[in-house]
């Protein structure tokens, strides 16, 4: 029954763990960091107690508002008075009385007979002794875990009251140098945790009775992919079923977009308390249950809650999912995780206490969870009875209130509250281990820390399916899934339209556009954002430019507001972007859109050897690591922009040696080396990215970044930084002008013995850079106008544009020389019908969106 692992073997073990555990945080918040104290002036409040943490320590200094500060603080008081979480809760599911065996057990200390394995709740089996081995050596005991017959157990941290100490306790032989945690074990009878897991009732396919069944799609959405939420509502529709959407409180634009449906339809409402869900944010939680409440509060009549979002899609027919629901009343699918639940809970954080205040979940340190029920969890994305909404949402029992207390304080509170409240409450019996989900996981491109700005934890997303991952969904044809996660347009549409065939879609060929594609960027009525000031400065700048090609055709148009900048793709390619604004022409108001795309940049070295692998050198920002792509597609930096260069090498470059050390060094306009960086190349990243290492504000300007080997150019590229005409909404001022387009060339480490022909300026031309990089910093108004316009000029090409028909012009409108498309019948404009993005037209007796 003991372990045969000798210590030196289990406390290398224990090492790793803890290694590979401080592995997965942030830098920043590595344990081993330097303790840090915390200072009493940095505080506008007196703290409650002194803070022993040093992780709420690190959240206290890190947090950016002293309310935030002080909700840590105070909570991490509490906490550490052991006055916050409960000890203890009640499982309440009814238990099956058999007799499961005999469980023997290490204990620390005879009297308490605590057992070391430190599993929290009843009993987890597995087949596994090494896996045992290591809950309890995660919980801090060299020796510990259980075995019995073939199977290992791993109990409660208090043994349940029919447990007794056998009569040979104690015979087990202590470890060469016995510590104090070694005492003996014990056996005692433990019994089965009462749950079962359903299967569901697959429906009868030959049995043609339409079963009703009403359901509610609960969308948590997030974003501008407005036209694709229109898809996923006309895939779902029918009359006799509902949508509760919430959107998260500062995507406004999205939520305004939405809005109009309500009024429309008397089955779509829009949750009015809405949150600012961040990612794995206690917030996604509380929205979920408020939104629940609210929910039962209209009285609608309804069999099954299922929460989508905007990345979301149905890859089964509703009909199909129709059916399998109504054979399955009453019961709660959620997914669990499949693992022991020990490592669940230390993979997922749930020892750990995160507060979440200033939309970031701070981790202030370790927390026990509550002994007495079973810990559960998976996937948050779930599909609940009614009966189990209305106890959750609406009862406040021993079970519920302490989970809140827990759960209110949990990082991705959805993927474990729900799977817990089922097991232990008297909802047990209503389990169906299946989220109806099929999930994109590739855990490599998913999991690289890509949300620490947000949450102190490293954590994962699924990728977006693409063409090639069309198997993969396919493959779900003979099980009970019917969504699959994540879907984004803006990556990959043609997915998309692949399972709306899929799924029944008939006529599919003939919708108009069906391969274009177009998102927002931004909004005029948006409430949003500093960096609009970059966006507004450079599209003001391109409509400047179509109206100086349309008066070279004798079109004279005034340029005016912008009202929206839309991405634009077709057949999954980028194809630039789009600018709504407003015109004058002839004394007269018109709304006219502008089509523009950046130029290509990329210059090779055609005498080297790698020219043919380099498939990308690229500089933009919001690099997406997981996706591998730009956000700013159309590389729109501004002084203030944080750019990321990102480069992909196709695989024979390394046929001849197995890494390539490669340099990059990064120029700015006045023509001094700002950055210089290593990059080592080899098969496993052959697609990566990297951040230079200077401040903004970036100096306006034409940078160059060039890729080396030795001193031997390689590949170049440039990338504009756009001066700025506004700032903070407004036209920019002389003083801010000085600060903004001043650089920041005091932050660069000095290469001024870098020596790089061709690429970096001979000294004479240095001075003249440096000159002209000065005179700019003066230029304001017109003369800046000027600079910005002739710097977009040589990044962007004008494409075309067309003006919305209006009711003031019947007739096509000639100007000048130019006759000016209507927006409505180009193949490109925002304007273009876009059956697939827009929301249909009820159709009266199927009920459904035509
Ligand atoms: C993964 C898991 O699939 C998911 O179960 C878990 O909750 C988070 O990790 P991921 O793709 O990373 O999902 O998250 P995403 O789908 O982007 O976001 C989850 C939910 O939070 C969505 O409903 C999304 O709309 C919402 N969200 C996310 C916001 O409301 N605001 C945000 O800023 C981010």
């Amino acid at each position: 029954a003991s372990f045969s692992k000798s210590e030196a073997e289990v406390s290398a073990r224990k090492n790793m763990l803890r290694f590979s555990d401080d592995e997965d945080l942030p830098t920043n918040l590595k344990k081993n960091k330097p303790g840090s104290i915390l200072r009493v002036e940095e505080l506008d409040f007196i703290p409650a107690c002194e803070i022993k943490s040093r992780e709420a320590i690190s959240a206290i200094h890190r947090a950016k508002t002293q309310l935030c500060k002080q909700q840590i603080l105070n909570k991490t008081c509490l906490i550490q008075e052991s006055n916050f979480y409960p000890e203890k809760l009640t499982n309440v599911c009814p238990h099956n009385e058999k007799s499961y065996g005999t469980y023997l057990g290490c204990f620390v200390d005879e009297k308490k007979m605590r057992l070391l394995s430190g599993f929290y709740g009843n009993y987890v089996s597995t087949n596994s002794p090494n896996s045992c081995l290591d809950i309890c050596v995660q919980a801090g005991f060299p020796y510990a875990g259980v075995q019995y017959g073939s199977e290992c157990f791993c109990g409660d941290t208090d043994p349940p009251d029919n447990a007794k100490l056998s009569d040979d306790a104690c015979d087990m032989k202590c470890p060469a140098n016995p510590s104090e945690t070694c005492g003996g074990y014990f056996t005692m009878n433990i019994f089965e945790t009462g749950l079962t897991k359903f299967q569901p009732q697959i429906p009868d396919t030959s049995n043609d009775k339409e079963e009703s069944v009403r359901i509610i799609f609960l969308l948590t959405l997030n974003g501008r992919a407005v036209r694709q939420v229109n898809r996923l509502i006309n895939a779902l529709y029918k009359r006799n079923h509902y949508f509760y959407i919430h959107v998260d409180k500062r995507q406004d634009y999205l939520h305004r977009k939405l809005s109009v449906l309500e009024t429309h339809f008397p089955n779509i409402k829009m949750a009015k308390k809405r949150f600012s869900t961040i990612w794995g944010g206690a917030s996604l939680l509380t929205m979920l249950l408020t939104s629940m409440k609210d929910i039962l509060a209209l009285n609608w009549n309804w069999d099954f809650v299922i929460n989508l979002s905007e990345s979301d899609f149905p890859i089964k027919s509703l009909e199909n999912l129709e059916k399998f629901l109504s054979v399955n009343k009453g019961f709660n699918f959620v997914k669990s995780h499949g693992r022991e639940v020990q490592r669940f809970i230390k993979k997922q954080g749930l020892d750990k206490t995160f507060i979440e205040c200033d939309t970031h979940m701070w981790r202030v340190g370790e927390r026990k969870l509550p002994r007495g029920i079973v810990i559960d969890g998976g996937s948050d994305w779930i599909a609940l009875s009614p009966n189990f909404v209305s106890y959750v949402a609406n009862e406040k029992d021993e079970l519920l209130s302490g989970l809140e207390i827990i759960f209110q304080h949990t990082l991705l509170p959805a993927e474990s509250f729900f799977h817990t409240v089922l097991r232990n409450s008297r909802f047990c019996n209503t389990y169906v281990d299946n989220n109806l989900h099929v999930t994109n996981w590739k855990r490599k491109l998913g999991c690289k820390c890509q949300y620490k700005h947000v949450v102190d934890w490293c954590g994962c997303s699924p990728n977006d399916f693409k063409t090639e991952d069309w198997p993969r969904i396919q493959n779900t044809q003979d099980r009970q899934l019917f969504f699959a996660r994540k879907f984004e347009p803006i990556i990959n549409q043609e997915i998309i339209n692949r399972v709306e065939q899929y799924i029944g879609f008939k006529d599919h060929l003939k919708i108009q556009n069906l391969e274009s594609y177009w998102q927002s960027i931004y909004n005029v009525d948006d409430l949003t954002a500093s960096s609009d000031d970059t966006l507004l400065s450079h599209s003001e700048s391109i409509i400047r430019h179509n109206a100086k090609i349309l008066a070279e055709e004798g079109c004279i148009i005034e340029p005016d507001i912008v009202i929206e900048i839309t991405s634009y793709n077709y057949a999954d390619v980028y194809k630039g972007n789009l600018i709504l604004h407003k015109i004058y022409h002839n004394n007269v108001e018109l709304s006219m859109e502008t089509w523009y795309k950046p130029k290509k940049n990329l210059q090779l070295n055609f005498e080297n050897r790698y020219v043919d692998n380099i498939k990308q050198f690229k500089v933009s920002s919001d690099y997406d690591q997981k996706e591998m792509i730009f956000r700013n597609l159309a590389g729109i930096l501004g002084p203030l922009s944080e750019p990321t260069l990102s480069y992909k090498f196709s695989t024979n470059t390394l046929l001849e040696k197995r890494t390539e050390n490669l340099t990059i060094v990064w120029l700015d306009p006045a023509g001094i080396i700002a950055d210089l960086t290593d990059i080592h190349v080899d098969e496993n990243n052959l697609t990566n990215f990297i951040k230079p290492n200077f401040r903004t504000p970036l100096l306006p300007g034409v940078w160059k970044v060039g890729m080396f080997e030795q001193s031997y150019l390689l590949a170049s590229t440039k990338f504009l930084v756009t001066p700025l005409q506004y700032f903070g909404g407004k036209e920019i001022s002389n003083q801010e002008v000085s600060i903004l387009h001043g650089g920041s060339q005091n932050s660069y480490h000095n290469f001024s013995h870098i020596k790089l022909e061709n690429f970096v300026p001979d000294q004479e031309s240095a001075i003249l850079s440096q000159k002209i990089s000065q005179a700019n910093v003066r230029r304001t108004k017109q003369d800046l106008k000027d600079w910005i316009d002739a710097l977009s000029y040589e990044f962007y090409n004008v494409l075309g544009s067309c003006v919305k028909s209006s009711t003031n012009f019947k007739e096509k409108i000639k100007c000048g020389s130019h006759i000016l498309e209507y927006c409505e019948s180009t193949h490109w404009s925002s304007l273009t019908p876009d059956p697939k993005g827009s929301i249909g037209k009820l159709n009266k007796l199927s009920g459904r969106l035509d």
